[in-house]
């Protein structure tokens, strides 16, 4: 029997435990639960090129234009023609994405797409009901270890042979798998305004950095135009489909900040939220001004009741508070086009990996579709691999690093302040310069995960993913889509 473990429970890790035969051994570890992920919390969409009129080829162009040209042509070339027959075969076992009065599958528009190609579910709900209905479908024998975390690989002579895992109780485990498969995520919780769960901490790309696994694109980092905050807070995500319905960023006096750029209000994310930053550096307000749009309950119900939730009295003003703030990371762990890593049975799909398909800057509602494609190719790559027959495993104290050395780690707090004023949407390549030197005082790639608290082992991975992105971002030859550096 192959054994899989898969780290992670959103849509990516949900959907590849769906696409093994009974006589696999699947597990899925996460974090918390396996309601706790971003996919839950995705709202606008997925991008399928299904309408009529529409192609793969009109979606493949949008993509790559969106990532500033800088995306793996072939990645993009999998994620649009694969795609949509991945959603059929979903459609057809029973998820139910909304439809028009006529029953045609309904489909939404957002920023940097030429056609209306996304298809969502209960309005704005879609990443919940998507991973929901996928996790329904997941066999009753997969076994779900939740309120674990993953300390480490255990690799040796350059294989994954599985994880060392610490439950709710602090008991250290080493768990061996023929194939281990990495969906935990990206990185948004390293800014303090994010749209991510508040599992989101870079931990897969840490565990990898740990590892010298290969990761690329580390300088790219998507900050969303639109997010729900109020006195410098962030309450969630206002779907980028609010603005395909006809809403309009506008500031305190209803001036409107995109009116003479190319694409307008729909313009790609990391041109929206630079032109909504240098607004606000000049003193302005950002709203976005719904007036426009009919029915703005009905359709988008989630946004609606966080509103609610929240005191925005967006009924009389027709205007919700923004702010840009982090969303996705198009970075991330190394793989080629079927999401295998440098390591030999290590696979890493949705979020965490970097095939390359998001270029600098991810097209809005590919990332579910990505969740989607980059699992099944994952899964055929694993079903078509041998078993791991070398069963003598190396013990993992052999492993291990062997350092207890006492922490010398930033507060949270103080690290998401230089974040977001230092390696955010502006950088500059002193500011980079500055932010390193200030991480070179901190000793966080040398402690041992198994033997620090679980508050410092996210500080710890937070460090190195930042580390891993100022360099990165200095080591880019000009600024380019996400990665925008004054002066360069
Ligand atoms: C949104 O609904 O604006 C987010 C969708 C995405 O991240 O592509």
């Amino acid at each position: 029997m192959k054994k899989v473990i898969i780290v992670g429970a959103g849509l990516a890790g949900s959907y590849i435990a769906t696409l093994f035969p009974s006589d696999y051994d699947i597990t899925i570890i996460t974090k918390k639960t396996r309601l706790d992920s971003n996919s839950m919390l995705a709202q606008g969409g997925v991008a399928a090129a299904l309408d009529k009129g529409d192609s793969p080829q009109e979606h493949e162009k949008d993509t790559l234009k969106a990532g500033n040209y800088h995306n793996d042509k072939q990645a993009v070339k999998q994620l649009v023609n694969l795609g949509p027959k991945l959603i059929d075969n979903l459609i057809s076992q029973g998820m139910n994405f909304d439809r028009s009065s006529d029953g045609q599958l309904a489909f939404g528009l957002e920023g940097a797409h030429s056609f209306h190609r996304i298809l969502h579910a209960q309005g704005d709900q879609t990443g919940h009901e998507l991973t929901k209905f996928v996790q329904s479908i997941i066999r009753n024998d997969i076994k779900w270890e939740e309120n674990t975390t993953v300390l480490d690989l255990v690799i040796e002579k350059g294989e994954c042979k599985g994880v060392v895992t610490k439950n709710k109780n602090g008991k250290v485990t080493v768990k061996y798998a023929d194939f281990t498969v990495l969906a935990s995520g990206g990185l948004g919780h390293l800014y303090p305004l994010t749209t991510n769960d508040q599992t989101i901490t870079g931990d897969g790309i840490a565990l990898a950095f740990r590892n010298n696994v290969e990761l690329k694109d580390m300088a790219y980092v998507q900050f969303h135009p639109t997010l729900l905050t109020k006195k410098g807070k962030c309450y969630g995500l206002i779907t980028e489909a609010i603005r395909g319905a006809g809403a309009i960023l506008i500031d305190e006096n209803g001036n409107k900040i995109m009116q003479n750029t190319p694409q307008k209000d729909l313009a790609p994310r990391d041109v929206v939220t630079r032109k909504l930053k240098a607004w606000q550096q000049k003193g302005h307000k950002l709203f976005l001004d719904i007036s426009h749009i009919q029915s703005f309950k009905q359709k988008f119900p989630g946004v609606t009741r966080n509103l609610i939730n929240h005191q925005i009295d967006f009924e009389t003003t027709k205007k919700i508070p923004i702010q840009p703030g982090a969303h996705f990371f198009m970075g991330g762990i190394k793989t080629n086009l079927e999401a295998q890593t440098s390591i030999r049975r290590l696979y890493a799909i949705g979020e965490v990996a970097c095939n390359g398909v998001h270029g600098a800057n991810r097209l809005a509602s590919n990332s579910l579709l990505d969740c989607l494609v980059s699992a099944d190719k994952a899964a055929q790559s694993i079903m078509q691999a041998p078993s791991n027959n070398n069963k003598n495993f190396v013990q993992y104290d052999d492993l291990t690093y062997k350092s207890n050395i006492e922490p010398v780690l930033p507060s949270k707090d103080e690290l998401l302040e230089k974040t977001w004023k230092q390696i955010g949407v502006v950088r500059s390549k002193n500011n980079l310069n500055i932010f390193l030197k200030w991480l070179d005082k901190f000793n966080y790639k040398e402690l041992s995960p198994e033997k620090i608290s679980s508050e410092n082992l996210t500080i710890t991975n937070l460090c190195i993913c930042a580390e891993l992105i100022a360099k990165s971002a200095l080591a880019q030859p000009k600024s380019l889509g996400a990665n925008y550096i004054k002066g360069v």
